[in-house]
């Protein structure tokens, strides 16, 4: 393990069918103005807003709301989020949803007492807030599996108007002061949220763990959490309502994006890129944009990065390898892969997404390039991947 890092992670976690009891003494520790996130309108229908809203008020809160943020936020709808929070001197903003209300919580949290355009500093320059700017604390009643948001600094707006979909991880002081994660709570995300979000949950682990040659210890841990997450994803899309398989999916999307796995390594990330490039092109769920590119870039990226493919293989796929080259194992790996991929019906071309071969040089030029986990990509070759994803 040859990196050099810290790892400081804030948020207090409650999870279990009885953690939202918890949300009551956790409103104690802030002020009196809550501005509630919410998206648009499962929160409402499946009866936890009601439960929410109560909490809130037999806490004597005053609720300002803020329903309709949509799934992939974007740039107009922080600036939305922005003037509410500045005008109602928020103390707490509680998100109730998925990653993309989490998202856009911290999102507007960072903005709000921000003196200057926003987006351009924290989205397009990759700054993070000055140490004395204010930053309102944030909460989440997680909905939905998949990003980690709830755990984690990451925050994806997306500029519709420029087809531009752009991620900032924001330093630990944007992490949720508090996150509610009751498995039963996702028993009513529709199916293809739910496979989108399964996919995302794979992709986190994978891009952090295809990186980097030596012996390290956040590569074992990948390495459990991928194989947990392949057996309860199994048994969840063939029986949605099991809780222990939708609960271990709960907890490990966590774990996949919390930065815990992340400590020592380079970490990858572009097929993340590439994905939220197709996402602000295709407005599909960000999972299935995953998916769809997987099988090109990782066969690219075996040719760089062979012994670690060949790991994957083994560990994660049981695959015996006796007899077989490395080439073969490696390729092997990927075959599971993409096996697993079909049996839980994830897309696996971007034109199941809506894509066309005329999309291809727009998505490629909003897609964010940097050296990656195996590959130095140009856009010539993110041009390619895309082609041979149609
Ligand atoms: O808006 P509502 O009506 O609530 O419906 C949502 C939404 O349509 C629905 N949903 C959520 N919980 C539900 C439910 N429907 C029924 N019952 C429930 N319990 O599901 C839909 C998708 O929700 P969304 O929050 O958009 O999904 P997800 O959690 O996948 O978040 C996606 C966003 O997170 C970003 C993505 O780019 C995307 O913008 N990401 C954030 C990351 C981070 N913070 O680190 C990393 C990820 O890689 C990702 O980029
Ligand atoms: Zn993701």
């Amino acid at each position: 393990m040859r990196g050099n890092f810290s790892y400081h992670n804030p948020t207090k976690l409650y999870f279990g069918e009885d953690s939202l009891n918890f949300l009551k003494d956790e409103l104690k520790n802030f002020g009196p103005v809550v501005l509630l996130n919410y998206g648009s309108g499962s929160a409402k229908r499946n009866g936890i807003y009601d439960q929410v809203i109560s909490i809130l008020k037999d806490a004597g809160k005053t609720v300002i709301e803020n329903p309709g943020v949509m799934s992939n936020p974007t740039l107009e709808k922080l600036n939305e989020g922005v003037r509410i929070a500045r005008e109602h001197k928020v103390d707490l903003i509680l998100a109730l949803g998925g990653g993309s209300v989490c998202d856009y919580s911290k999102a507007v949290s960072a903005s709000a007492y921000f003196e200057g355009d926003y987006w351009d500093k924290f989205w397009i320059r990759q700054e993070q807030p000055a140490a004395e700017q204010r930053l309102l604390p944030v909460a989440c009643v997680l909905t939905m599996a998949g990003t980690g948001s709830e755990m984690n600094a990451g925050t994806v707006i997306t500029d519709a108007a420029h087809h531009f979909k752009a991620g900032h991880v924001f330093d630990s002081r944007l992490m949720p002061r508090f996150s509610i994660l009751n498995p039963r709570f996702t028993m009513t995300v529709p199916e293809n949220q739910m496979k989108s979000g399964i996919y995302d949950i794979m992709n986190h682990i994978m891009e952090q763990y295809f990186s980097d040659f030596d012996d390290n210890t956040s590569d074992y841990i990948a390495e459990g959490l991928m194989r947990s997450l392949i057996y309860s994803s199994r048994i969840a899309v063939k029986n949605p309502q099991d809780y222990d398989a939708r609960s271990n999916i709960m907890w490990t999307a966590t774990w996949a994006l919390n930065t815990l796995i992340a400590m020592g390594k380079k970490e990858d990330w572009m097929v993340h890129m590439i994905g939220h490039s197709l996402g602000a092109w295709t407005h599909a769920p960000h999972g299935f944009t995953l998916a769809s590119v997987s099988m090109a870039y990782y066969r690219r990226a075996m040719k760089n990065g062979l012994p670690k493919f060949v790991r994957f293989a083994k560990n994660v796929w049981n695959i015996s390898g006796e007899g077989l080259t490395d080439e073969q194992i490696a390729e092997e790996g990927l075959e599971a892969l993409k096996d697993w991929m079909l049996e839980i019906g994830l897309p696996l071309t971007i034109s199941e997404l809506g894509a066309t071969a005329e999309m291809i040089p727009g998505i490629t030029e909003t897609t964010v390039i940097y050296p990656a986990g195996y590959l130095n990509l140009t856009k010539a070759d993110v041009a390619e991947i895309l082609k041979e994803s149609l």
